[in-house]
């Protein structure tokens, strides 16, 4: 029977779409924090004397730029230009209302000598630094308690030069962590965009304790081998849009974190509202998108659709461990396409790595509510590594639409995971067999009853005009 529309229907759809989740919102973010692109005031940092040479060294050139530009936070805010050069530089601050606008050939190269390198406070939800004890190394570009900053350009280049930092950790040489690319710390309104990231020492892109964070049309490379050199990271942060990336790095492309076991639960910054679309790229070791394995602040609402992963270790991964607590629910992932993937989707709930000896046990992370919808995929070889955690079973983990052409005899292994599945080749593990339709969409995240979805689809983004 053909169903028709009603007023109810249409009620449906507005409420659902107000109420909204994240995407919704997160949509709407995506837009809006475009809006400090026109600055009143413009300066280029040759006229502090920097030099595009590659060689010179240009750290007081930005420090001294960024100190002028200062008297126009108030004024509209200010650009500053790095125009067709080289420009070697060590760590430098941002401030509020600034626009940092690379030339399409400009790069910012980080420096070689760990010197130019402030060491600083670890942060308080890791209680250290994340790969060594006590204090860390600041990122090249830092910014911390801002408001309005635009990182963009024609295409340049910011390039960490981090095979000097990748050797210092293989050797063990470092007294202190690794420095991020760029981290923002604390701030608000945060857009990144139309720029490439090379040779991060450490993980690329860093905000924390941050909202309203749009990364877009991005690329970010570092070698396939290069240790630890995640993409973005939105660490207990909200309302965080990355869209139309691609990254091919060492490590997680996006990892989406909260903190550290008791460190992390005692501070308690959740990462929430995290919209991730369009993104494309490959991890050679590791995993697409990555939730936690610090995550003891809680991760919700994490909304993922057109994902296109390639020649990868992990596609989606949640990686938690006794000690964590915290929790990660509400996780919608859709439109996956993978191609020569060794896992579509893993879960590991033993994953270690403890900051000190002062971790609860007993603090067991809550995993629910994570749904994979429309996944497809060639030469996989498992379609589903899912280690929960004994006495904690992940629950309400439910997988729709998923069609993967899988290389091993085993394609589903899970222990310790309760959940739904409809439309799954190969069919998915006994734990996950119970029909999603017609009884248990309730139960997954962001399913719903699937007789009214299309139309609902339609009309929905009719009114929305997406
Ligand atoms: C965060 O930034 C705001 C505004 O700049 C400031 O008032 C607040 O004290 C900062 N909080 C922390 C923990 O740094
Ligand atoms: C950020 O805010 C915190 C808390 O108010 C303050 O302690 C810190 O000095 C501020 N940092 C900067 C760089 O403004
Ligand atoms: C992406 O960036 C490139 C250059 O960096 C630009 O040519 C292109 O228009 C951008 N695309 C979008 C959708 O912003
Ligand atoms: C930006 O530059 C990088 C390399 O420098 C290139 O791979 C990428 O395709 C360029 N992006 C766009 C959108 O032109
Ligand atoms: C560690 O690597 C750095 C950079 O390549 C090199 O300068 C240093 O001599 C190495 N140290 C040791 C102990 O191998
Ligand atoms: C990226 O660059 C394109 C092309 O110049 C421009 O239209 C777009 O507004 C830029 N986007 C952002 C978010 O900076
Ligand atoms: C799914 O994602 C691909 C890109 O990976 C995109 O081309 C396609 O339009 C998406 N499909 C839907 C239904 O959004
Ligand atoms: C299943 O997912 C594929 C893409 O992966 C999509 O083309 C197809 O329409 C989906 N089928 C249903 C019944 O949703
Ligand atoms: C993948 O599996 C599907 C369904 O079994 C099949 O139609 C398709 O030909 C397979 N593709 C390859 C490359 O084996
Ligand atoms: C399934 O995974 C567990 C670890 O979670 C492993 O011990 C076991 O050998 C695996 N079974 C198969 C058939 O691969």
């Amino acid at each position: 029977m053909k169903r028709s529309f009603t007023f109810l229907d249409v009620l449906l759809v507005l409420v659902s779409f107000t109420h909204a989740p994240c995407a919704v919102r997160g949509h709407l973010y995506c837009q809006s924090t475009n809006s400090g692109m026109l600055r009143p005031h413009s300066v280029s940092i040759t006229e502090f004397g920097a030099v595009g040479d590659g060689i010179t060294l240009n750290t007081k050139a930005f420090q001294n730029a960024i100190f002028y530009l200062n008297s126009f936070t108030d004024k509209g805010g200010a650009k500053l230009f790095v125009p067709t050069g080289r420009w070697l530089t060590g760590s430098f601050d941002l401030i509020s209302h600034l626009t940092l606008w690379l030339d399409k050939d400009a790069v910012i190269l980080g420096s070689t000598r760990s010197d130019d390198w402030p060491v600083v406070d670890p942060l308080p939800s890791y209680g250290r630094g994340r790969e060594l004890p006590g204090r860390r190394y600041r990122s090249l570009i830092f910014g911390r308690n801002l408001t309005d900053v635009v990182i963009t350009g024609g295409n340049g280049t910011i390039d960490g030069q981090g095979s000097i930092w990748w050797d210092w950790f293989h050797n063990n040489t470092l007294d202190y962590t690794r420095p991020h690319l760029i981290e923002l710390m604390n701030s608000t309104g945060i857009l990144i965009s139309n720029l490439t990231f090379l040779n991060s020492p450490f993980w690329t892109i860093h905000p924390v304790y941050c909202s309203h964070v749009t990364v877009q049309n991005v690329t970010i490379l570092a070698p396939l081998d290069s240790p630890n050199t995640d993409g973005i990271d939105p660490d207990s942060s909200s309302d965080v849009c990355i869209e139309d990336c691609y990254i091919s790095t060492g490590d997680d492309l996006v990892a989406i974190k909260s903190g550290w076991d008791e460190y992390g639960i005692s501070y308690a910054h959740p990462c929430t509202n995290i919209i991730i679309r369009r993104l494309v790229g490959q991890t050679r070791t590791s995993a697409g998108i990555a939730i936690g394995s610090e995550m003891s602040g809680g991760v919700s609402e994490v909304h993922a659709e057109n994902l296109q992963f390639f020649n990868s270790n992990t596609a989606i991964r949640i990686k938690t461990s006794p000690g964590r607590g915290g929790y990660v629910r509400n996780i919608y992932i859709s439109n996956v396409t993978l191609t020569d993937v060794h896992v579509a989707i893993k879960f590991t709930g033993q994953y270690g790595e403890h900051p000190d000896e002062f971790y609860d046990p007993n603090a067991l992370p809550v995993i629910e509510r994570i749904t994979f919808k429309d996944v497809t995929g060639e030469n996989i070889k498992f379609a589903g590594l899912l280690e929960g955690i004994e006495r904690d079973n992940f629950r309400n983990i439910c997988l729709s639409n998923i069609t993967l052409n899988v290389t091993s005899k085993y394609p589903w292994n899970c222990s310790y995971v309760q959940g739904y599945s409809d439309l799954v080749l190969p069919a998915a593990c006994y734990p996950l067999k119970k029909r999603i339709y017609p009884e248990h969409y309730q139960d997954c995240y962001h399913l719903h009853n699937h007789l009214q979805i299309s139309s609902h689809q339609k009309r929905g983004s009719q009114l929305l005009s997406w």
